[in-house]
């Protein structure tokens, strides 16, 4: 796969040790840097590594900021982007299978680099499941395409709504209450 990375100074180290990690998986990796632990601003590097999903000059995008929060609220901006901060491996397998997403948003001061590297490979090994999430990602990226349309009432989608069971690694036993 081709993957576009960049972080800013807070993700730089981060970026250091996964563009070599993913290479190393077989993966083609262009980086857009930051290229030091400089100072820089992270709408700058989000812009970049979208822009390359965006145009499909790279099949999925990974970003690294201090918390990913930035990098995902820049990045999202973007048309035709669907991009998420990730800090567990259970959020990237759903992010995927769920929202198809195509740019991932990681902490490179919160999440320690071995677990960023099993969320990176979660997100990048996990397909999109397509059927009742398909028409729900179809109506996000209806979004972009029209901001400014007028909402429509909520519909159910399609499909049976599994229990949360399904979804989950941790012990739900627990209800969560209403959901
Ligand atoms: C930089 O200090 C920090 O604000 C940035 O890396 C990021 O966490 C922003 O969302």
């Amino acid at each position: 796969m081709r993957i576009a990375i960049g972080s800013d100074h807070a993700g730089y180290e981060q970026k250091r040790s996964l563009s070599p990690y993913l290479s190393s998986l077989g993966h083609e990796v262009v980086d857009e840097g930051t290229h030091s632990d400089e100072r820089c601003d992270y709408p700058d590097l989000a812009e970049a590594v979208a822009r390359d999903v965006a145009s499909g000059a790279a099949d999925r995008g990974v970003l690294i900021c201090g918390t990913g929060l930035g990098m995902a609220i820049a990045a999202d901006k973007i048309t035709g982007i669907r991009a998420a901060t990730v800090t567990t491996v259970d959020f990237a397998r759903l992010a995927r299978q769920h929202n198809d997403l195509n740019v991932i948003c990681l902490s490179g001061r919160f999440v320690a680099p071995s677990v960023n590297q099993e969320i990176v490979e979660t997100f990048l090994d996990t397909r999109f499941e397509g059927g009742r999430h398909a028409l729900r990602v179809a109506k996000v990226m209806r979004l972009d395409a029209d901001p400014a349309r007028p909402a429509e009432p909520c519909g159910p989608g399609e499909g049976p709504i599994l229990p949360i069971e399904a979804h989950c690694t941790i012990d739900v036993s627990t209800p969560p209450g209403p959901r």
